[in-house]
């Protein structure tokens, strides 16, 4: 495999303006970012992204330059994948888009360009459906803010070679970022099944009234989720012992949510207009100085663990 040398983002909106900033980090790698209209302030979002990351101590002044200075823009498609190594699309989530995309893409690059797609639920096998080289489509999926999460889900599609996997495992390993191998393509890939199985049993605990939202909330964030960062569930499977897991998964599992539905709290909460931060009533009512406390508070958490991972 020839070694990634120019990375091309397809869309600069939330999630590829942070994703260019993550490839720039790297020092040997070229960043295009195709964007549709050439603004002014093309640059303003990385630079806000890395002015707080700067704030927190996570940046410096001299790498939020080296980083910018290794970004260039095009509008031009056939312009950006012409030399690229390796191109993920961040355009919008829907699938005949993404499709299309790619179809166009592959006219347009090389035999050995290899495609990601940051799609946050889709299946990369459907969106190869409409190219010829298969195997070189690879599922990349970061996490939001894609600049400070290190997790990105790598989900080998239904063609996906190896050497496809093992270049993108590699390139996302050398931008600093902690790259997963997802064998399947399944829904919710690895981390958002995980996510989803504890939110179903979450919302099914506050349905049958066993605690309160900010309880439910508190649970995690004062128990088992100050762990999770050090101890995943398997090794903890293992710390605990096989036979104690055996003993409550025998004992618990029963009682636990199984619904293949949506929470009818969910649906009700819809019908009544309630939509959480954006109406300032969902499963709790939120003042608007809650919710910038609740945002901001997250983001000075990611950045404070990013400067300690540095
Ligand atoms: N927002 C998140 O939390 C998150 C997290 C992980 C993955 N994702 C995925 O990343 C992708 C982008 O999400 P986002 O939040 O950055 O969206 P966004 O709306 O902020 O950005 C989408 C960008 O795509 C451009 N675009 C529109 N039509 C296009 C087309 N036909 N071809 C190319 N570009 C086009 C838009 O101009 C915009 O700049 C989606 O697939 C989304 O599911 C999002």
């Amino acid at each position: 495999m020839k070694q990634i040398k120019k990375v091309v983002v397809i869309g600069a909106g939330m999630m590829g303006n942070a994703l260019a900033q993550v490839f720039a980090s790297n020092a040997d790698l070229d960043v295009t970012l195709r964007t549709r209209q050439l603004k002014d302030d093309r640059y303003e979002p990385i630079k806000k992204n890395l002015d707080i990351m700067i704030a927190g101590g996570a940046a410096t002044e001299a790498e939020k330059e080296a980083i910018v200075s290794r970004i260039s823009f095009v509008t031009d498609l056939k312009e950006a994948a012409a030399d690229a190594d390796f191109i993920i699309e961040c355009a919008p989530e829907v699938m005949e888009v993404k499709q299309d995309l790619f179809k166009e893409l592959e006219g347009c690059s090389r035999p050995d360009t290899i495609f990601a797609t940051n799609t946050s639920v889709m299946s990369p096998t459907e969106i190869s459906a409409k190219c010829e080289r298969k195997e070189r489509v690879v599922g990349a999926h970061f996490w939001n803010p894609g600049h400070l999460i290190p997790l990105v889900e790598v989900v080998k599609s239904d063609h996906t070679s190896e050497e496809v996997m093992d270049a993108t495992m590699e390139l996302l390993r050398a931008c600093g970022k902690k790259p997963i191998y997802c064998k399947k393509d399944v829904p919710g890939f690895v981390a958002n099944r995980l996510q989803h199985a504890l939110w179903r049993e979450a919302f099914y605990m506050v349905q049958e009234g066993i605690a309160d939202p900010a309880t439910v909330d508190d649970a995690c964030k004062y128990g088992p989720g100050l762990r999770w960062p050090a101890l995943g569930p398997m090794e903890n499977s293992d710390m605990v012992g096989i036979q104690l897991s055996y003993n409550i998964h025998d004992y618990i599992l029963k009682h636990l949510a199984d619904n293949h539905e949506p929470s009818p709290c969910l649906k009700e909460m819809l019908d009544k207009g309630d939509l959480g931060f954006k109406t300032g009533k969902g499963w709790q009512e939120w003042t608007p100085a809650q919710i910038e406390a609740s945002n901001t508070g997250l983001r000075e958490y990611l950045i404070a663990m990013t400067a300690k991972q540095k």
